[in-house]
């Protein structure tokens, strides 16, 4: 059992292995060949008597979880959407777990609400957000859009749903490329999944506003009440970008609530170049992105934006006595303005990374990044059969094996090469589908990602393409 005298006789331990890890992460295997069961097997089934000695403590992290670990920091992770961090962030989060403060409210911990509050602004001006907008850090973008589905059920419901159930006939819409998160939020929410509607989308898979609206008409006629809409700026599949502003415009028409979901693209909209995405943001009524995705920020740091303020803390909050304080009313508590009462001090990792990046910082890193993911375009559009299905998108690279017998054979090929890829634990894939074709995704965004390590990927593929193709042009001659 350690004291506090026991920090500076360990701290070197940890950060001897921090530094080896990020000195040695390129070499590693990006994902972890462990099987199921393995890792849990290596673990004792009982809690230990007596206490264990800190070093074997250490040695155990090393030789049991480490191996089962999947390496998210890895440049040639490019897989789902990364989750990155940044040395900076991870300062702050050393620091942030020192502190080890609980910042459920403003008396809890001034510092970590008036940071948050600071860094909200601080996001919103450099997004596009208006400036009347407020902001709060969530957990994950789930659990935003959650809030964002709650609030807009009490607005159709003139705030009685809290008091007394869910209506069955309030209505969500969202694109049929839309994150689970938000079916999983109507289930949660208590309106239902079946009244989650989706809408159709063009060869862009964007939603088409006509179809929206008209959705929304046919469920007016049919007696149910239209509650929201899900925006996606970047879609999870393959990045895909609703028309915000003729969406936010329905939505005005029908009085119903606009929620943009920008999880992972929303990084983007600090570049001037994507601004015309943020059109119509006004007209919106929330807004949610994951600084832990792409912008350097450590999981978790998801950041809510509302309209109106008032009617989110008017649905979350509950003051029973022990949390009144003599402040209430002059300062953000910040526990009414989502789910848990109890919340991390994340706006100090926030702090770190934009401060030590600048915005001039993260523009370059999202446009390298970017840049990147072109070079990977132009590198492989070429390769035998190899389809791209859009330009790339932000930093994110779409394509699938197009082989003239149809979709069946395309997707059999396309797998098998993909299951190649990943096979050689050099690079990390995953994929999709698209109109019923198995996509394979690069997404080129690790915060200290190379040209170098792009070439790597760049190569595993094309060896790994050309090898299979060939295959398939001898086994049919
Ligand atoms: C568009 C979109 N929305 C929501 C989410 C959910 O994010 P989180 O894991 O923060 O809940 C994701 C995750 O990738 C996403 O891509």
């Amino acid at each position: 059992m350690l004291e506090i005298k026991d920090f500076p006789k360990h701290i070197g331990q940890v950060t001897d292995w921090i530094k080896e890890y990020y000195s040695t992460i390129r070499e590693r295997k990006v994902k972890s060949e462990a099987g199921p069961g393995d890792i849990y097997n290596l673990i004792p089934p009982g809690i230990p008597q007596e206490s264990v000695d800190f070093d074997q403590i250490l040695e155990q992290f090393k030789s049991i979880v480490v191996p089962g670990m999947t390496h998210w920091q890895h440049p040639n992770f490019h897989a789902y959407f990364p989750a990155n961090g940044s040395i900076e962030s991870l300062f702050a989060e050393f620091i942030t777990a020192t502190l080890g403060a609980q910042c459920m409210i403003w008396d809890t911990s001034p510092a970590a609400a008036e940071l948050e509050e600071r860094m909200m602004e601080w996001l919103r001006d450099i997004l596009g957000i208006p400036k009347s907008w407020t902001g709060v850090i969530q957990d994950t973008a789930s659990s935003a859009t959650l809030v964002a589905l709650i609030t807009a059920r009490e607005r159709a419901t003139n705030f009685e749903s809290n008091e007394n159930g869910t209506p069955q006939n309030l209505r969500v819409y969202s694109s049929s490329q839309t994150h689970s998160s938000i079916e999983k939020a109507m289930g949660v929410a208590g309106m239902g999944r079946k009244n989650l509607v989706s809408i159709g989308v063009d060869d862009q898979q964007a939603m088409i506003p006509s179809e929206l609206e008209s959705a929304i008409i046919s469920d007016l006629e049919g007696g149910k009440k239209p509650c929201a809409v899900v925006v996606t700026i970047g879609t999870t599949s393959t990045l895909a970008v609703d028309p915000l502003e003729q969406i936010a415009r329905i939505c005005e028409k029908y009085k119903v609530w606009c929620h943009v979901d920008a999880a992972y693209a929303g990084s983007a909209l600090i570049l001037p170049e994507y601004g015309q995405w943020m059109k119509g943001i006004e007209v919106a009524d929330s807004f949610v992105f994951n600084p832990h995705k792409w912008l350097f920020t450590h999981f978790d740091c998801s950041v809510y934006f509302i309209k109106n303020q008032e009617e989110l803390v008017r649905c979350f909050s509950i003051l029973p006595a022990y949390l009144k304080t003599n402040v209430l009313g002059q300062v953000n508590d910040y526990r009414d303005w989502g789910i848990p009462l109890g919340r991390r001090f994340r706006a100090l990792k926030l702090w770190f990374v934009l401060q030590s990046y600048g915005l001039q910082g993260l523009q370059e890193t999202l446009r390298k990044h970017i840049q990147l993911a072109d070079y990977l375009y132009q590198k492989l559009k070429d390769l035998p059969n190899l389809k791209m299905i859009c330009p790339p998108r932000l930093n994110g690279v779409f394509f699938h094996y197009n082989h003239d017998e149809g979709k069946e054979m395309s997707n059999k090929i396309t797998s098998e090469i993909h299951q190649k890829i990943n096979a050689t634990n050099q690079v990390y894939l995953t994929h999709t589908v698209v109109n019923d074709i198995g996509v394979i995704r690069v997404i080129c965004g690790q915060t200290y990602l190379e040209k170098a390590d792009i070439d790597k990927t760049i190569d595993i593929i094309s060896r790994n393409w050309n090898h299979t193709h060939e295959t398939i042009r001898t086994d049919v001659n």
